[in-house]
C-alpha cells in the first residue's frame, strides 16, 4: 500500500526527472523482512548445535534440511534484495534517467520473491541438490536464471540510456555482478533432470567438485563482495557528503578484483583429488587477492578524511565504516586460510563459520543495513528513520553480536583442529572426536547468544522501519549526484 501510494509522488515531486522508485521501495521493504526470518532461522540452527534435542524429531526442523534454508535466505533474500532495492536506486540516479523497461523491474520483484517463497518450501522438505549455496532444484533454477536474465535487461538498459557520459564506478560493480552470477548459476546448475523435482548434475567427480566451488567462492566474491562495493561507492559518499577518497584507486580496485576472484576457488578444495597444481593457483591467486580487497577498503574508509567526526553522532556512517572494517578482517583473513598448511587445521573447523560470520555479518549485513537506513526513509520523503537512537542502539547490539559470535568459532575452530590432530607417542589420537564436540558446546552457546543480539538488532530495524513507512509522505525529489559522477 505504501508502496504504491509514494509511487506517483515520486514522479510528481522529481523535479522534471521521473524516476521508478515502487521496485526499490518494494525490496527495501523485503530486505527487513527476509533478513529477520533469515538471522531467526540461523539462530534455530546455533541453538540446534548447542542443544540438538531442538531438531523436535520433525524431519522438517531437522539441522540438515534448516542449514540451507538459513544460507538461501540470508544470502539470496536478505542480501538478494539488499542488492536489487540499492542497484535499481544508484544506478537512476546516476545515469540521471529513469530504469528501462520498469515492468520487467517489476517482473524481477516478483519472481524473486516467488524464488524465496519456494525456496522456503522446498528445503525444510528435503528438495536439493546437495551443493552449497546452489541447493534449489531444476525448475526453481530456470526461474532464477529467469529473473535473473531480465535484471540484466533492466540494470544494462538502463546503463544504456543513461543521460550523462561516465558510468559512475558503483555501476561497474554492481554491473559486475549481474553478470557473473548469471554466468556462475548457469554453468553450475547444468543438470540433468531425472523427475519434477529430482536432477543430477551434468558434471562428474572432481570435476564437479571443481566447478562447484568456481561458483561457490565467486558467489562470495560476486554476490556477497562486489554487489556490496557497488553499495560502498554510493552510500559512504553519500552519507558522508564527501567524494570518493581516490577516483583512480576505485578503477584499479575494479579490475583487479574481478580478475583475481575467478582463479581462487579451489582453495575450498585443498588436500583434495584436485590435481596439486590446481590447489597452489587457488592458494597464489587468494593470496593475491589480498591486495585489491584491501585497496576498495581503503578507498571507502578514506572517504571519510576531513570528517571523521560525523563518526560520532552519525550511526549510518557507523555502519558503513565499520562493515569496511570487517571487510579488511575477512578478506586478510581468507589469504592466510588459502594458504595449505594454515588450511590443513581451519578446513572443517568452525574457525571457517567465524570467517563466513565476520565476511557475513560484518560487512554484508552491516553494509546493507547502513545503506537501507540511508535509502528507506528518502523513499518514503523523510530525511531520516523514525528513531536515530534506534539505529544506534542496533549499531551497538549487532556489533557486541558478531563480536561474540566470530570470537566464540575462532576459539572453538583453532581447538577443534587441535585437539583432531593431538596424536600420542605410539600413533593413537589423544581425544576421541565426542570430546572435541564436548569442548565446543561452551563455544555454541556463547555464538547463540550473539545470533540472538544480532537479531535483536534486525527486530529493532524493523520497528523502526514500520514507524518511518507508516508516517510517511510523498517521496521527495532526488538526491543530488555524488561527486565526480
Ligand atoms: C543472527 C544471525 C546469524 C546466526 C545466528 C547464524 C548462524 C549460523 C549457523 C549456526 C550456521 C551453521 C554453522 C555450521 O554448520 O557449523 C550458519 C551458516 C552460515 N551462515 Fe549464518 N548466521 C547468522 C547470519 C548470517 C548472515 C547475515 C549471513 C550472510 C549474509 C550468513 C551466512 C551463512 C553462511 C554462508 C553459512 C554457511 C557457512 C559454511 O558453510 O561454512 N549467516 N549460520
Ligand atoms: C580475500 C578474500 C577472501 C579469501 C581469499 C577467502 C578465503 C577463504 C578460505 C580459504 C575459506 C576456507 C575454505 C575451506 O577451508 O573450505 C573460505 C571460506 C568461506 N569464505 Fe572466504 N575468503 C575471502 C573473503 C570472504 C568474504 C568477504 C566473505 C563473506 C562475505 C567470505 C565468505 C566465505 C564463505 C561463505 C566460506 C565458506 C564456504 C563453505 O565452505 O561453505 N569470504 N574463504
Amino acid at each position: 500500500m505504501a508502496i504504491a501510494a509514494t509511487s506517483a509522488a515520486t514522479r510528481a515531486a522529481s523535479s522534471g526527472r521521473v524516476y521508478d522508485d515502487w521496485v526499490v521501495r518494494a525490496f527495501a521493504i523485503m530486505t527487513v523482512v527476509w533478513g529477520v526470518v533469515g538471522m531467526l532461522v540461523g539462530v534455530i540452527i546455533a541453538a540446534q548445535l548447542a542443544w540438538p534435542e531442538l531438531n523436535l524429531g520433525i524431519p522438517w526442523l531437522s539441522y540438515g534440511r534448516l542449514r540451507p534454508l538459513h544460507t538461501n535466505a540470508v544470502i539470496f533474500a536478505f542480501g538478494g534484495c539488499a542488492l536489487f532495492a540499492t542497484s535499481y536506486h544508484v544506478v537512476q540516479r546516476t545515469c540521471q534517467t529513469p530504469l528501462f523497461a520498469p515492468a520487467l523491474a517489476k517482473f524481477t520483484f516478483w519472481g524473486w520473491q516467488l524464488v524465496i517463497v519456494l525456496a522456503a518450501v522446498t528445503l525444510p522438505l528435503g528438495f536439493t541438490q546437495a551443493k552449497e549455496y546452489a541447493e534449489l532444484e531444476w525448475p526453481i533454477d530456470i526461474l532464477i536464471a529467469v529473473v535473473w536474465v531480465a535484471y540484466a535487461v533492466v540494470f544494462f538498459g538502463t546503463v544504456g540510456i543513461r543521460k550523462v557520459r561516465h558510468i559512475y564506478v558503483a555501476n561497474w560493480f554492481f554491473g559486475a555482478f549481474i553478470l557473473a552470477v548469471a554466468l556462475l548459476h548457469i554453468v553450475n546448475s547444468a543438470a540433468i533432470p531425472w523427475s519434477g523435482m529430482k536432477s543430477y548434475s551434468a558434471y562428474a567427480g572432481v570435476q564437479d567438485a571443481m566447478i562447484q566451488w568456481w561458483y561457490g567462492h565467486n558467489a562470495v566474491g560476486f554476490f556477497l563482495t562486489a554487489g556490496f562495493l557497488g553499495m560502498m561507492y554510493y552510500y559512504i559518499p553519500k552519507q558522508a557528503e564527501r567524494p570518493v577518497y581516490s577516483y583512480r584507486l576505485s578503477i584499479v580496485h575494479f579490475w583487479a578484483l574481478i580478475f583475481t576472484y575467478m582463479w581462487a576457488g579451489p582453495h575450498h578444495l585443498h588436500y583434495t583429488a584436485l590435481p596439486d597444481w590446481t590447489q597452489s593457483v587457488g592458494m597464489v591467486f587468494s593470496l593475491v587477492l589480498l591486495a585489491p580487497s584491501w585497496g576498495g577498503m581503503i578507498n571507502g574508509i578514506m572517504t571519510l578524511s576531513g570528517a571523521w567526526h560525523k563518526l560520532r553522532d552519525d550511526p549510518i556512517l557507523k555502519f558503513l565504516i565499520v562493515s569496511l572494517s570487517f571487510y579488511g578482517m575477512s578478506t586478510f583473513e581468507g589469504p592466510m586460510m588459502s594458504i595449505k598448511t594454515v588450511n590443513a587445521l581451519s578446513h572443517y573447523t568452525d574457525w571457517t563459520v567465524g570467517h563466513v560470520h565476520s565476511g557475513a555479518l560484518g560487512w554484508v549485513g552491516l553494509i546493507s543495513m547502513g545503506a537501507m537506513y540511508h535509502l528507506i526513509p528518502r523513499m518514503y520523503g523523510k530525511k531520516s528513520m523514525y528513531s536515530t537512537k534506534a539505529i544506534e542502539l542496533h549499531f551497538w547490539i549487532a556489533t557486541i553480536g558478531i563480536v561474540l559470535y566470530i570470537a566464540a568459532m575462532w576459539i572453538a575452530g583453532v581447538m577443534q583442529g587441535l585437539m583432531w590432530r593431538a596424536v600420542n607417542p605410539d600413533g593413537t589420537l589423544v581425544y576421541s572426536f565426542v570430546e572435541s564436540v564436548k569442548a565446543t558446546y561452551p563455544f555454541y552457546v556463547i555464538r547463540f547468544g550473539g545470533g540472538v543480539l544480532y537479531l535483536s538488532g534486525m527486530l529493532i530495524m524493523a520497528w523502526n522501519t514500520y514507524m518511518t513507512v507508516r508516517s510517511s509522505k510523498p517521496a521527495v525529489a532526488p538526491v543530488p549526484l555524488p561527486a565526480h559522477a
